[in-house]
């Protein structure tokens, strides 16, 4: 037992099963460098509450300091005996000060409250980083959209042609929810910006220490009001892993759409070479596997998720051995966004639109109807009769092979008395497009405005 953070009253080591069981150095030791920040801010509380000579607290810091050297250099590596990253590290620095002083750091603190504070941490800068790549993601989407502003492409609802839309329109609806998911980062980030440290086990400490100026030297604004809630919650862990699936949710419906596009029925897009790959046996293939990978791992994201929550379901209040289980499910989700946004937004921004076929399907499966249906409302028409005149128009088409802008005056005219030839001058997908003005509509000014208040939101593109 050699090295343990416990063992006073127990007759011997645990078990190798247990041993086994209980460590988690293979995937807690991301926390290093947080948890000798959080030590180091633990110990200036401790010399400022008088446990720590001047001599000690600066012999501790420079001993931290050489040991997080030591981590990030990989000298200093968790051995098969640590139970976990805390203890791991408490071995490490009396390795390096000695007993004498290396002893006295734990005083106050449990790895309770340090790893709830922790994850905290580590949580709190990958959602910057994240953030980062989602605008990225944002960037590539916008770019294309600027590229490609006049582009028509066939608007869909129940994937059926429905009516045209902007390509930049369909473009920057993609870019909206990813714009939410980065207001969902900052806005978790208020509620993360409380230190359980201090909270000790869970009822807090004996020894008076200044939690408030631990809060303050690693970041935080302030410190829990409650510290079971403190060292009890992982709610907050659950939040941040539900943004991530969100990420790869909104990910994946635009995989979907790449792969459609990408298909020879569709033709919308080519995929950049080195944004795709081959297959082993067809020697024609060049297949999208980024956006089936998203896709694919949106559900990896969405599984981590629920098993988080799981595991919190039912759980009594304080501190249970079942709360070391929230790191893996949440440091795989960032691993997965980390590895593959940035492929995501390689692929987007590399596409080729081929925006002659998008404005040749436009007009196709009657999709100007609605155009004809409001055009005979402005002619003083009920909807309701402008609907069924309308319908009785596509059905003649249908019927007869034409197009709407094909069925000639006679015909239009035997139709309803409305559907004089002047209904041509809304049977083109420009038109149709552009006069879609109202807020939020798909009309070029309208989307044009829209993309200011993309980046006005956005702040950095
Ligand atoms: N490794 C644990 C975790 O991640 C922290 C240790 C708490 N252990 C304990 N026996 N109270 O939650």
């Amino acid at each position: 037992k050699a090295g343990a953070l416990w063992g006073g009253r127990f007759a011997g080591g645990p078990s190798p099963e247990l041993a086994k069981l209980s460590k988690s150095t293979q995937f807690d030791w991301p926390l290093a460098p947080y948890d000798i920040r959080g030590s180091k801010a633990h110990a200036h509380a401790l010399a400022a509450a008088g446990y720590l000579t001047d001599d000690e607290f600066v012999a501790m810091v420079a001993g931290l300091d050489a040991l997080v050297e030591a981590v990030l250099d990989g000298r200093f590596q968790p051995a098969e005996s640590d139970e976990d990253v805390h203890s791991s590290l408490e071995r490490g620095l009396i390795d390096i000060v000695g007993v004498e002083l290396g002893g006295k750091l734990r005083a106050g603190r449990s790895r309770n409250d340090q790893v709830a504070t922790l994850v905290r941490m580590l949580l709190r800068d990958k959602a910057v980083a994240l953030s980062a790549h989602v605008v990225d993601l944002i960037d590539a989407l916008a770019s294309q959209a600027e590229a490609h502003e006049h582009a028509i492409m066939p608007g869909r609802t129940h994937l059926q042609h429905a009516q045209p839309v902007l390509l930049a329109h369909h473009l920057f609806a993609h870019c909206w929810p990813l714009v939410r998911d980065l207001e969902r980062f900052t806005d978790w980030n208020k509620r993360a910006d409380f230190s359980p440290y201090g909270s000790g086990a869970l009822a807090g400490n004996t020894l008076g220490l200044d939690a408030n100026l631990v809060a303050a030297d690693l970041g935080f604004s302030a410190v829990v009001e409650n510290s079971i809630d403190g060292t009890a919650s992982r709610d907050l862990v659950a939040e941040f892993a539900y943004i991530t699936a969100q990420i790869g949710i909104d990910l994946s419906r635009l995989a979907e759409e790449i792969i459609l596009w990408n298909t020879r029925e569709f033709g919308f897009v080519t995929l950049d070479d080195s944004y795709s790959t081959g297959s082993s046996i067809m020697p024609q293939k060049k297949n999208p596997d980024i956006a089936e990978l998203a896709r694919g791992k949106s559900g990896r994201l969405i599984g981590n998720l629920t098993g988080l929550l799981t595991t919190l379901k039912g759980l009594p209040l304080a501190y249970n051995r079942d709360l070391q289980e929230d790191k893996e499910p949440v440091f795989d989700s960032i691993e997965t966004l980390e590895v593959l946004l940035p492929a995501f937004s390689g692929m987007i921004a590399t596409l080729t639109f081929h925006t002659d076929r998008m404005a040749e399907l436009a007009p196709q499966g009657f999709s100007l109807a609605t155009d004809v249906a409001e055009w005979l409302v402005k002619h003083q028409v009920t909807f309701r009769d402008a609907h069924e005149i309308t319908g009785a128009l596509v059905k003649h088409a249908e019927q007869n092979g034409l197009d709407l802008h094909e069925v000639d005056d006679a015909a239009l005219l035997a139709l309803s008395p409305h559907l004089t030839p002047d209904v041509r001058e809304v049977l083109t997908i420009t038109g149709s497009v552009s006069r879609r003005d109202g807020q939020g509509g798909t009309a070029p000014v309208r989307v044009a405005e829209q993309r200011a208040v993309l980046v006005a939101r956005v702040g950095v593109l």
